[in-house]
């Protein structure tokens, strides 16, 4: 199993939702893969979509994980984990689901997935911002144990408000 290979096992399946958790690999992204998240991202994203060069930097860099999930050969999601040095605390800086794909359970491994990277990393807590419209969002992060802690007026390019949220990792709680 390729997420297997890249240590997610177990961590790759809805526990929450066994009888329609999507039989997914989950592994880093790699280069090849920049087509694919390039269309994810215009298909996910209808504003502060991240440009090609940010991925392709994403992709090569030592402090961002930038994790994918296939069915078969296709990419259908994709999260990006980022930490800073020095700090316990690791970002979910986006996570999409192919619209084809959406309200599968798919977000919910995805998350799962990226708070496994952001503990493996030695990280103890992740967060994450979401628009305050982002009903699927909201209700993946809050139905997983996150707890939101700060609200950024005009955070995002069309002047939206985004909601910060908040997990501590490794406890048990939430997912
Ligand atoms: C947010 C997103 C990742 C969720 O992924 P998903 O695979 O659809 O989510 P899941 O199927 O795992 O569902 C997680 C929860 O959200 C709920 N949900 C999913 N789609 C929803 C929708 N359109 N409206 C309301 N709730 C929704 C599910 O019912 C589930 O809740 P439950 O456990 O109470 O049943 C996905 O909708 C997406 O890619 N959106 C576009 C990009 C985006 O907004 N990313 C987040 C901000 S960076």
């Amino acid at each position: 199993m390729e997420d297997r290979v890249s240590g997610y096992s177990g961590q790759g399946r809805a526990s929450g939702h066994p009888a329609r958790a999507p039989a997914v690999a989950i592994r880093p992204a790699i280069r090849e893969d920049l087509d694919a998240l390039m269309a994810l991202e215009a298909a996910a994203f209808a504003t502060d979509r991240a440009e090609r060069r940010a991925i392709r930097h994403a992709i090569g860099s030592p402090s961002i994980s930038l994790l994918v999930a296939l069915d078969e050969a296709v990419l259908v999601g994709a999260a990006t984990i980022e930490r800073r040095r020095g700090s316990r605390h690791a970002r979910l800086s986006s996570i999409a689901v192919a619209p084809s794909r959406a309200g599968t359970g798919l977000g919910r491994v995805l998350l799962q997935a990226a708070e496994a990277e952001a503990l493996a990393r030695g990280c103890d807590s992740l967060r994450l911002e979401v628009r305050e419209d982002n009903g699927a969002g909201i209700r993946l992060y809050e139905r997983s144990g996150y707890r939101r802690f700060e609200t950024v007026p005009d955070y995002y390019e069309d002047g939206t408000t985004a909601w910060r949220y908040e997990k501590a990792l490794g406890t048990g709680e939430g997912g």
